[in-house]
Parts: C-alpha cells; structure tokens; sequence
C-alpha cells in the first residue's frame, strides 16, 4: 500500500529539524511540494535546501504543484465556505499527486511548516482523500518544532506561567476581544496587527517575525512602548521582502 508521511520540518532554521524528521526524510521516494506563489517562493526554496542538506540528491522524486490560491476577501459568515472550498481544492490536488506520483510500494512525504498539527490544513486533507475512498494510503505524522516554540525559546520565556492555561488564536479571533479566564495568548496568522487594539492595556508583547530564518526580527516590552516599535518593523521588512510571517504572545499582567 502506499504510505504518507507528514513532516513538520521546524518554523525556518533548517537546525530545527528533529533527528525524526531526517530519518523520515531519508526513507521518502517522493516529495510533494506545494507552491503558494511568487512572494512565497522563498518557502520553497528553504524546503529545497533542507532536501539537498539531508539527503543524497538522485535518491528522491520531487514533484511540485501549484496551491489553490484562496478567496481572501471572504469575511463574515463567508469565511467558513470559502476556506471549505479551498481545502476542497486541495484535496483534489493532493489526491492527485498521491494517485498519479506515487508508485504502489513507495513512500511520499508532504514537508509542512513548523508542527503539523499547529494551524495547519495536511492532516484534515489526508482525510478528507480517504474518504472520498479513490486511493488507499496509510500514513504517519511526524512533528515538528512549531513557531510558537520558536518564538518563547526566541525570547527565552515560557509559553504559561505556573498552572495557568494558555491560549492559541488567530488575529481574526483576537479582534473579538481578548479572551476570557486566559492571561497568556499567543496570536498567529494576524495580518492585521490585532494587538494594537489593547495598547491601552497592562500587557507585555513578546513578538517575532521570521524567526529561525537569516530574517529573523524580534521585539518585546510592555505593549504601548512596543506596538508602534512593532508596527515600523513590520511595515518595513513587508516592503523590502513582500511577505511577512509573523507570531506574537500577549501576557496579561494579573488583575487581582
Ligand atoms: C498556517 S500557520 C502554520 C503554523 C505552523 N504549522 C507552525 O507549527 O508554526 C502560519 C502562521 O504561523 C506563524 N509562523 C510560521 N512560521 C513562522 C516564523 N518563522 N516566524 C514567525 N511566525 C511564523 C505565523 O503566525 C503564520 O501566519
């Protein structure tokens, strides 16, 4: 039967790759990689090096599509749909590259950015192509130091603090307001610099763009010094690189 393999492959620092991860990649026949696009190419390229850095070339396959751009303008109730049909998108394709690349005995791996199982769509897609029933595949995960780890490592604090909960959102769910009972909330995917919203609060940011990558900026302090700081950084490594992969964590100073 023929096997998949899903490889977090660390936020950016090819040294992020678990010893796990190695021996998985060296036991794959083809790898699948997905583009997102020009301003994502950079991606693609570190996927490519972390390949040539760990595996003997002309032992492998590596097969390339193009990923289903998705309706970004969809908000509101039509978010959830639009994101249905994206995922739809790409089922097709991956189940398309798995029936048509992958020989009956072989092994593919499909390299995903940081942990698989942090904000990411392979594992729900893998799924859904079982499901569906038109190819038959078992497959393992392996994971992956996420950029949530990267970044508290990053600045050398913890994600909680001692036996209290923290929280894991995205930019859209912060905008609803900062969560209830949780003082500890690290945000991702937040094109929209959320945390400005709570500049009036007691609050330190610890935030991290690129982390792992050549890249890399990081800023931190109470959060009415640090945003606009914040803000500038962000503004101008948007322009020079025309993309941006940022994660911050908002630490509520006690209220009692
Ligand atoms: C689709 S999610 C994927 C998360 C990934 N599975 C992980 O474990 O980190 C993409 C988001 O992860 C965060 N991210 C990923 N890599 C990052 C990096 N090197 N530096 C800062 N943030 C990063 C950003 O918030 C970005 O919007």
């Amino acid at each position: 039967m023929r096997k998949i393999l899903v490889i977090g492959i660390g936020a950016g620092d090819p040294d992020q790759l678990t010893l796990q991860a190695v021996k998985a990649l060296r036991s794959t026949d083809v790898f699948f990689i997905l583009d997102k696009g020009e301003v994502k190419s950079d991606l693609v390229q570190l996927r490519r090096d972390m390949l040539d850095a760990h595996i003997q070339e002309g032992t492998y396959r590596l097969v390339e599509a193009r990923d289903p751009e998705r309706d970004r303008a969809a908000g509101g109730a039509a978010y959830s749909p639009a994101v249905g049909d994206w995922r739809s998108a790409r089922a097709e394709i991956y189940e398309r590259l798995i029936t048509d690349e992958l020989g009956e005995d072989e092994c593919g791996a499909f390299l995903v950015w940081g942990d698989p199982a942090l904000y990411d769509s392979t594992l729900g897609i893998l799924e859904e192509i079982l499901e569906r029933g038109a190819v038959a595949f078992s497959y393992d995960v392996v994971p992956g130091i996420s950029s949530v780890s990267a970044l508290v490592a990053k600045h050398r604090t913890g994600l909680n603090r001692v036996a209290r909960p923290v929280q894991i959102t995205t930019g859209r769910r912060l905008a609803e307001g900062f969560p209830e009972d949780v003082d500890d909330v690290v945000v991702m995917l937040d094109a929209h610099q959320t945390f400005r919203r709570y500049a009036d609060q007691d609050i330190d940011i610890y935030w991290g763009a690129y982390i792992g990558t050549p890249d890399e900026i990081l800023a931190s302090g109470p959060i009415a010094e640090a945003a606009p700081r914040i803000e500038l950084l962000r503004a101008e490594a948007r322009e020079r690189k025309g993309w941006i992969m940022d994660t911050y964590l908002l630490r509520r100073h006690p209220r009692d």
